[in-house]
């Protein structure tokens, strides 16, 4: 066989450790029952407004997707104060990230991020043949040390990411700070906010970031309907920019990259605020019964603003992930962060908690 050669920054790339699926568990491993904690899902489920938009959107699935989204994106640009040029919805907000390195990053330019952090932004950077450039989070709480990620810009850095609440430590980065940070940037520096989990943190209030938006600050703000919409499996995220960034954006977005179940079923769970409270307190309950069940255990969970926290298990977590994964209990490793003795686990329901407990228990004492 005779295939081009591939790019050379191809070969940076690691492939994505993606959580596993519990189809995948229970056909391997013969179980029945399986639960996951692995990607940060929402155990209630979708909205069931969401689940009505999607039964009354089915007679027209032989229709191509509105490829600029006119109905949802009026609906959210009403609900966050935002004109509706900007915003840009994409196949998940990964999609968006990879909007972002495409439009804007030329082979060996530079961003930053905090390490451990979620791995797409240096996904999207290799993609373009440019350098991801990492500072470590501080302190046994993984704090945000954003005077050290301002000092380490350079003329090379067109992006910055920056996740809060992060994945996977669960740690966040106030407003305050944020705000000082965004004054020391030079110009041709794009921030980007990722803000997956923002809807969990107590430490924002609902306008978190739309603010630099609305003042024409070189911020993109990303939101997603995976995590607290619970809609992961349509695959549908945001970003919030200047109108010219979103303009820029637009062009090298696919002209349907938003299908149709997707926009029907965000637009009717944008409404469904009884839901995402709901969401917010289970994992606001499911944090207390995993710090107090761990502290019982000795380990002391990453205290966090998401639904997921970050826990040193003291012993390889990949042993810890097969021997929970027997027991039907889908964890993350740490080793894929870089910490090979945590894992993260998202917050469950109470049974799903308790399960998670019992049998990390089990697998600690042996
Ligand atoms: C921090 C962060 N950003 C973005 C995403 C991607 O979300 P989406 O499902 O919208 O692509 C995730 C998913 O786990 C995430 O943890």
């Amino acid at each position: 066989m005779s295939k081009p050669e591939k790019r050379s920054c191809i070969d940076l790339i690691k492939p994505y450790v993606p959580g596993k699926p519990v189809e995948e568990v229970e056909r391997e491993l013969g179980l029945k029952n399986v639960i996951k904690l692995a990607s940060n899902e929402n155990p209630l489920g979708p909205s069931p407004l969401a689940l009505q938009a999607l039964q009354e959107l089915l007679p027209r699935l032989h229709y191509y997707p509105d490829g600029n989204c006119f109905y949802l994106k009026q609906s959210l640009a009403e609900k966050l104060a935002l004109q509706p040029q900007q915003l840009v919805f994409g196949n998940g907000s990964d999609e968006i990230l990879s909007l972002i390195t495409r439009t804007y990053i030329n082979p060996g330019d530079e961003s930053l991020a905090v390490s451990p952090t979620f791995s797409e932004y240096e996904f999207a950077m290799r993609m373009m043949g440019g350098i991801p450039r990492a500072i470590p989070l501080r302190g046994k709480y993984f704090e945000f040390n954003l005077d050290e990620l301002a000092a380490a810009v350079n003329e090379r850095t067109r992006l910055i990411f920056i996740c809060s609440p992060n994945n996977p430590t669960g740690s966040a980065v106030d407003k305050e700070r944020l705000d000082r940070f965004l004054q020391q940037l030079p110009a041709g520096v794009l921030v980007v906010l990722d803000q997956a989990y923002y809807e969990y943190a107590d430490c924002y209030g609902s306008d978190a970031g739309l603010e630099y938006v609305r003042a024409g600050l070189p911020v993109i703000v990303l939101r997603t309907f995976s995590k607290i919409y619970g809609l992961a499996g349509l695959r549908i995220g945001y970003g919030a920019a200047p109108a010219e960034v979103i303009a820029d954006l637009n062009r090298v977005r696919e002209p349907f990259n938003v299908n149709s179940a997707a926009q029907a079923a965000a637009q009717a769970a944008l409404e469904d605020e009884e839901h995402v409270r709901q969401s917010r307190a289970l994992a606001a309950e499911g944090q207390a019964q995993l710090r107090e069940g761990l502290m019982k255990l000795g380990l002391e969970p990453v205290p966090s603003q998401a639904n997921f926290c970050f826990v040193d298990v003291k012993v390889d977590s990949r042993k810890v992930f097969q021997k929970l994964l027997q027991r039907g209990v889908i964890v993350r490793t740490g080793d894929i962060f870089g910490y090979p003795t945590y894992i993260r686990v998202t917050f469950g329901t109470a049974e799903q908690n308790r399960r998670f407990l019992e049998a990390l228990e089990e697998v600690l004492k042996r």
